[in-house]
């Protein structure tokens, strides 16, 4: 699928597959093209090649089967601030064709569960970001459709918010809806998704589990000195020895990086710092994290445009 904003790819030749039931996370950095994908599979923006089917219906040829079949939250709050969270989730209900009765019921029993009651009936103009944020994924889950797509559900929110968002797609998961999540962070992804796909300047960069993703990046590479004025030294060391962005702790003493391939990495980061004169420190290797497959995958200038 490849979709184009004036001269910046948004999408570029991507494919990819979510199993119903599987909780599925899109990860990038900003302008990766997360929301554009996840407006193309809400119908509201069109593919400018390539297809998508959502549910089996295409979403060009059947945008209202699409719609019925999907639950969104997307990164712009929806919810409409001059109603209040109560009458948002009864109107949306009704739209999705309850009748009255069942709309109020759904829309307090959302409330609830998203810890809003208490707030159900003030403007959703009063609430705070957190508590929009809240409602908006309280909205994606009228009428209990099938797929949920939620475009960085916990940007913006306090940690406790953030892990109530986690267990509530948790339980969705768990009672068999299938979740797409798109997200910058690596631990929301590592925790929630059983599949992750990375996405950078519109291309994906990196598809598996988290296990798969981080057995790519190689190895991390520790080097701890003793003395402050070492630390330079040991930057220069994790450099040569072919580390990406190597993170420093000056307190510590502490530089870490990822690297492609340990062994070889940890003989040139040793000759490097026996040149340099350093010698009480601590080598070691470590497994990579996700946020070394992040910064590995990540971290390349924008492509310019070829056609
Ligand atoms: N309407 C538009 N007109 C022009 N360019 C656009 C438009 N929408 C998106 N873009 C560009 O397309 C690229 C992908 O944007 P997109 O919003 O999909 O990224 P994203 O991954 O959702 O980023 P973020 O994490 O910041 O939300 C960016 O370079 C962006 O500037
Ligand atoms: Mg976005």
């Amino acid at each position: 699928m490849q979709r184009r904003h004036k001269d910046i790819w948004a999408l570029r030749d991507v494919s990819l597959h979510i199993s119903a039931g599987e909780i599925f996370a899109l990860l990038g950095p900003n302008g990766a093209g997360k929301t554009t994908l996840v407006r193309i599979l809400t119908t509201l923006l069109r593919p400018d090649s390539g297809r998508a089917r959502v549910a089996g219906w295409d979403v060009v040829a059947h945008p209202a089967r699409v719609r019925a079949a999907t639950g969104v939250a997307g990164q712009d709050s929806t919810v409409d601030g001059m109603l209040t969270g109560f009458e948002n989730l009864s109107l949306i209900a009704r739209l999705r064709g309850m009748d009255r009765r069942a709309a109020r019921r759904t829309a307090g029993e959302l409330l609830d569960r998203f810890r809003l009651a208490e707030s159900g009936d003030r403007l959703v103009n009063t609430y705070s970001g957190g508590m929009r944020r809240r409602l908006d994924l309280a909205a994606s889950l009228v009428g209990a459709p099938p797929l949920i797509i939620l475009d960085e559900p916990t940007t913006g929110l306090d940690p406790k918010s953030r892990l109530d968002t986690w267990d509530a797609v948790g339980e969705l998961a768990a009672g068999g809806t299938t979740v797409l999540l798109t997200t910058q962070y690596l631990e929301e992804a590592d925790r929630l998704a059983d599949r992750i796909t990375v996405i950078d300047h519109g291309r994906v960069v990196a598809a598996g589990t988290s296990d798969e993703l981080k057995a790519t990046a190689g190895s991390r590479l520790v080097i701890m000195v003793a003395e402050d004025h070492e630390v330079p030294a040991a930057v220069r060391a994790a450099t040569a020895a072919g580390g990406y962005s190597p993170s420093v702790d000056r307190r510590a003493r502490r530089v870490e990086t990822a690297v492609t391939d340990g062994q070889s990495a940890l003989a040139r980061a040793l000759s490097v710092l026996a040149d340099e004169g350093v010698e009480s420190l601590e080598v070691g290797l470590g497994r990579a994290t996700l946020d070394d497959v992040f910064l590995g995958l990540t971290s390349r200038p924008h492509p310019a445009v070829t056609r």
